[in-house]
């Protein structure tokens, strides 16, 4: 049985569209494992819309990368799932402050497929929006395949400004402190609704 208690103050448990419950926390060097068969079990397609090119397994050094994070400039949350009392990796947004600009940061989302449409990732950016608003980012920047249109689309509706340049989309999605200020729509009132929860929680504050 995994220990609950090595996850305070940096964890929580929120449900998904199904309901089934998942557990949110930092990604630390502890998950490495979790981590690479997380990676393993993305889809060409998925690595292809995240890192734009094909890779079958992540380098030492990007992996070294990636939990590499201090949870301030370099912010990741993971999504796991309990199966046979093991933790599994699902998914991982992230955020990375600009070192030109301190008050921009470069987002990443990623959800396994088998878990993907089911909200996790909805989750995962309300976590990295909230954590932005805590941590002075006022504008989340992004490259987007031009083909990943439903995401494109989501941004879109939440506030950003999309550039097309070739084959991609330049993003720039304002982080805003006040929720209240989100434009009002389907997408948003998913987002709003994790915020809202987060907020009352005090979460990492
Ligand atoms: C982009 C990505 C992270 C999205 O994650 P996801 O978990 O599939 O997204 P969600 O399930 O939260 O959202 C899917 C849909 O469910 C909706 N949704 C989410 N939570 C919901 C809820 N509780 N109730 C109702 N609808 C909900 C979302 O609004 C969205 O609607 P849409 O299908 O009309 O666009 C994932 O598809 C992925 O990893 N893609 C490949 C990598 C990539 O493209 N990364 C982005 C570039 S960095």
């Amino acid at each position: 049985m995994f220990d609950l208690k090595i996850f305070a103050g940096n964890s929580f448990f929120y449900p998904i569209k199904d309901s089934t419950y998942l557990c949110f926390k930092t990604l630390e060097h502890e998950d490495k494992e979790r981590f690479i068969a997380g990676f393993k079990k993305l889809s060409a397609k998925t690595v292809y819309q995240r890192f734009f090119g094909f890779m079958k397994e992540l380098t030492d050094e990007q992996v070294e990368d990636f939990l590499n994070t201090d949870q301030k400039d370099h912010v990741a949350w993971s999504a796991f799932d309990i199966i046979d009392d093991e933790l599994v990796g699902v998914g991982v947004g992230r955020f990375r402050r600009s070192a030109e600009n301190p008050n921009e940061a470069e987002l990443a989302l990623t959800v396994i497929d088998e878990y993907q449409g089911k909200g996790v990732g909805s989750v995962l950016l309300a976590i990295m929006y909230y954590l932005a608003s805590k941590n002075d980012i006022a504008i989340f920047t992004g490259t987007i395949l031009a083909d990943n249109t439903k995401l494109i689309r989501r941004f879109k509706a939440l506030g950003a400004e999309m550039t097309r340049v070739g084959w991609e989309y330049e993003m720039r999605l304002p982080v805003f402190t006040d929720f209240n200020s989100l434009p009002k729509n389907q997408y948003s009132s998913v987002i709003k609704q994790t915020l809202e929860f987060l907020t009352e929680n005090n979460f990492c504050s």
